[in-house]
């Protein structure tokens, strides 16, 4: 249960908000602090979820840290490990755990434990290429049944060794987890088909910084050469592309104007494409992006989430939001996961035009071209869409859902807000300032237990009928 926000939409947003750190490079670079016992300090670090959960992480593993929320800063140094263990009360987290291997094989020779996984559910979400990629380095890896959720068990008892090796998928997190390892392994290590998201070229900013020696060649290979000197390093992190986009397509689909501060135009390329094809406006500025409503939004856009430098997957889910507003027929060929538009049945019921298909709607056949994995959408536009009790599924579905009801006149009530917290900082705030009427409403605690012995007493008389 958690918090609920109460929103009654039907206003244009207008005004101006600063965009914070990207929540998908200060988690990663958190990690990479551990490659070494010098201390990094970090600025326009964002206060969301997912950096507490590995602020947490990181102190289990033996970090001091010292995080100044109200500045954005924090400082971390790990002069020696505690543990090499992850509790598995982390089990489920977010992604971040398995990026502990890689950071800390070259730093411990005991056996490095950490949790299954967890992050939004939008497909299945394996770590194979990592562990392939990690295997090829010299790492013993293996997957351990625990009493509830499994664990990975990894050592490099002989150290590891620089490794020519090719990701058969440029996986984010299996880039990062590798470059990790590599930094300090013997040798040279090259990465093929590795992916170049911006926030793995922060990472490689930083570790340039630490004393890595890193570099990314043309054809996506990246090269990484041992490293066993390390220096103290102050690191401001990029921006969030993944914020500005969102409020973007609040500012458009609410016909409004909104400049969005730390906004850069380098990370945004193929967005502002998009937002130019569908009729928005927008306006690069020193220190920022301006979007704004210029007329009425066009239909007939074609959009094919990629990997970077392509229309990016986790801009899929509230762009079709933006789709349900503009004058005629849209496809979304979802190319990263196999399950990212589980929001759709959602805006269905709140007025959408929305049709959902398993065949590949592109110019190009991707990985699900042959499973009955629901990855093409085609959206007819313009509807008016409808309040309605929404419960968020995952992050970035949570803010699509936030834009249909800032669109919706009657009033939307949202639940599981804390998904939206783990990679918004000060969403409803943010709001307010661009003029939204929407509220968070706190549910006591003692409400939501006595909810959770309700629900639980139903399940107990549900298991007991069932066995008689
Ligand atoms: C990162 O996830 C981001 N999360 C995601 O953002 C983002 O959508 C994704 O990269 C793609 O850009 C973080 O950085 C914390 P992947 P990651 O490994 O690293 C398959 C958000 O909203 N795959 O590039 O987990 C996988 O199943 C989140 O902020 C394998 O098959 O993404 C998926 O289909 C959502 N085997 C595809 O690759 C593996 O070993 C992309 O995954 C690893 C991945």
């Amino acid at each position: 249960m958690g918090d609920l926000l109460k929103i009654k939409g039907g206003k244009p947003l207008q005004g101006q908000i600063k965009a914070g750190g990207a929540k998908n490079a200060m988690t990663k670079l958190l990690v990479a602090s551990l490659l070494s016992d010098k201390k990094c300090t970090f600025y326009n670090v964002p206060n969301i979820g997912d950096v507490e959960i590995t602020v947490n992480l990181c102190r289990e593993i033996g970090s001091e840290i010292n995080w100044d929320k109200k500045n954005h800063t924090l400082d971390i140094v790990t002069h020696e490990l505690k543990t090499s263990y992850v509790p598995q009360r982390y089990s489920g987290s977010n992604r971040i755990p398995i990026l502990m291997i890689g950071a800390l094989m070259g730093r411990t020779d005991e056996d490095i434990i950490v949790p299954t996984l967890g992050g939004d559910m939008l497909g299945s979400r394996p770590v194979d290429l990592h562990i392939h990629a990690l295997q090829k380095l010299g790492a013993k890896i293996e997957y351990r049944d625990m009493k509830k959720e499994g664990a990975y068990l990894a050592h490099a008892h002989h150290g590891l060794k620089g490794a020519v090796l090719s990701l058969n998928y440029p996986s984010v997190g299996a880039t990062e987890n590798t470059i990790l390892a590599a930094v300090r392994a013997k040798g040279t290590t090259l990465i093929k088909n590795a992916a170049i998201e911006p926030e793995i070229i922060d990472l490689i900013l930083f570790l340039q910084k630490l004393g890595a020696n890193i570099m990314v060649d043309v054809d996506r290979t990246i090269c990484i050469q041992h490293a066993d000197q390390f220096h103290e390093v102050e690191h401001t992190i990029m921006t969030d592309r993944n914020e500005v986009a969102s409020y973007a397509m609040c500012a458009l689909s609410t016909k409004g104007r909104v400049f969005i501060e730390g906004a850069e135009h380098l990370q945004m390329i193929a967005f502002l494409n998009k937002i130019r094809e569908i009729g928005g406006g927008f306006k690069i500025k020193q220190n920022g992006i301006e979007f704004f409503y210029d007329g009425k939004l066009k239909g007939g856009v074609h959009i094919e989430t990629d990997v970077h430098p392509g229309f990016m997957t986790d801009w899929q889910q509230p762009f079709a939001v933006l789709l349900t507003q503009a004058n005629g027929t849209s496809v979304i060929h979802e190319t990263v996961y196999e399950n990212r538009f589980g929001y759709a049945s959602t805006l269905k019921e709140m007025g959408a035009d929305i049709e959902l298909f398993t065949q590949c709607l592109g110019g190009k056949s991707c990985r699900f071209a042959s499973g009955d994995h629901h990855h093409s959408l085609v959206v007819k536009g313009p509807s008016t869409l409808h309040g309605k009790e929404i419960t968020i599924p995952d992050l970035r579905a949570g803010f699509a859902y936030v834009m249909a009801a800032l669109l919706a006149p009657e009033i939307s009530t949202i639940s599981n807000v804390e998904y939206l917290d783990r990679g918004y900082e000060d969403l409803v705030g943010k709001l307010i300032a661009l003029g939204a009427d929407i509220t968070r409403v706190s549910q006591p605690k003692k409400h939501i237990d006595k909810t959770k012995n309700a629900i639980q007493n139903l399940l107990t008389i549900d298991k007991t009928l069932a066995s008689v």
